[in-house]
């Protein structure tokens, strides 16, 4: 009898993530099934705890990876941080700092918005005159806006935030592992991530650090923590040296994360946030060599996600849908104000490389001359590789 099982293709994944893992992560995902308490699956916890606090520059006790997707890693931070009454200062330039301020509202939280334009970063500036008219319990920000492209420098809305007494929630999903984050330098008191971007492991695990101060101020709220799954103070018993029962922890998903940051350990977080960068300056090389333009200016782009203009008369849904059909590459659309306007590319964990720079470059350039948008291929390839080669 012939199966009606749907075909699972073997994509070339280039867009806001997931990305294509390491082949040592994929074998780690074929490990034995272990009960959550077994003590073999407690120290996978361990081990996966303390890269962690290497791949966060952190020193913070409780650090580990929540059960679900990067938004789980959000409700953890935004539902144990902030209970009714509490006041944010939620800066929003995208469509992920927007999601942390939809779940703050649903804490019954009092949100001050610093709403920014999309393409760019917060200012610090507005940050500063806000913080002058607090005060404020938290802030929340987005280092690596996913659905613009942007990076969000920290330093000096950290030291604000210091100066201020405010704590800062920081959403690290598109940065942890690719691009630099310094979660005790920056004071940041709660910080959640993604498995499945630069961390190269598939989705389904949450990385999520919380200081102490955060923790203190979990214990002293007035109204419980409203979500019982997330509640960092449960999982804690679970992480900790209690070990509580809490959820079942799935051991094969840990160990392709603990294997994913092995990776990580092995070939250095200097040298792995070098590899994103020079991949980036490769793609945006040969990009802008092909006539196309960036969507973000220099100095905010992200090197891990690369928002590439659509040009003027080009569908962007026919091109992608040919990426998808042709090459078996996916990249993402524009998401929110950028709906149409921009392609995606993910340079990512396993996903940056020069390969897929090149490659990348061959197919869109082969999908534009298909919408009559003729591009010069060979200048293209030539400057991403002089740039590979710089
Ligand atoms: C910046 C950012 N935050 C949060 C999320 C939500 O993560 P997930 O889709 O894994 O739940 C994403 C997803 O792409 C993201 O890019």
């Amino acid at each position: 009898m012939a199966s009606n099982r749907p075909e699972v293709p073997l994509r070339k994944l280039m867009g806001p993530g997931p990305l294509n893992i390491h082949p040592r992560v994929f074998q780690a995902l074929t490990s034995p099934v272990l009960g959550h308490l077994d003590p073999a699956h407690l120290e996978v916890l361990d081990h996966i705890g303390e890269r962690l606090r290497m791949v966060f520059k952190t020193q913070n006790r409780i650090t580990n990876a929540t059960p679900g997707t990067g938004t789980s890693g959000m409700e953890t931070c935004v539902t144990n941080l902030l209970e009714p009454g509490d006041r944010v200062l939620a800066c929003v330039h995208g469509y992920f700092g927007d999601r942390i301020r939809q779940m703050a509202e649903r804490q019954e939280a009092e949100i001050t918005l610093i709403e920014g334009e999309w393409g760019k970063p917060t200012d610090p500036e507005r940050v500063e005159k806000a913080l002058k008219e607090g005060p404020y319990k938290v802030i929340t920000l987005v280092h690596a806006e996913t659905s613009t492209g942007v990076l969000q420098p920290m330093d000096e809305i950290a030291s604000l935030a210091k100066a201020h007494g405010a704590m800062i929630i920081l959403d690290t999903v598109t940065s942890l592992g690719g691009i630099e984050v310094k979660a005790d330098d920056w004071g940041l008191d709660a910080a959640y991530s993604c498995s499945q971007k630069c961390i190269g492991c598939p989705s389904g695990l949450a990385p999520v650090t919380f200081s102490d101060r955060a923790i203190e101020s979990a214990k002293k709220r007035k109204h419980p923590i409203r979500s019982w799954y997330l509640d960092i103070l449960l999982l804690d018993k679970y992480w900790g040296s209690e070990r509580v029962y809490h959820h079942t922890s799935s051991s094969t998903l840990c160990a392709a994360l603990l294997e994913a940051l092995l990776l990580i350990e092995e070939e250095g977080l200097e040298n792995r946030y070098a590899r994103h960068l020079k991949n980036h300056q490769a793609l945006v090389a040969g990009i802008e060599a092909m006539g196309l333009k960036m969507a973000v200016s220099p100095e905010y782009r992200l090197p891990t996600l690369n928002t590439v203009q659509v040009p003027k008369g080009v569908d962007d849904v026919k091109v992608r849908g040919y990426l998808l059909q042709k090459f078996n590459l996916e990249i993402g659309g524009g998401l929110g104000a950028f709906k149409g306007k921009v392609w995606r590319v993910g340079l990512m964990g396993y996903s940056s490389s020069a390969e897929n720079v090149l490659f990348f470059l061959s197919a869109l350039s082969r999908a534009l001359t298909l919408e009559g948008f003729n591009t010069d291929l060979k200048t293209g390839l030539d400057a991403a590789m002089s740039a590979l080669d710089a």
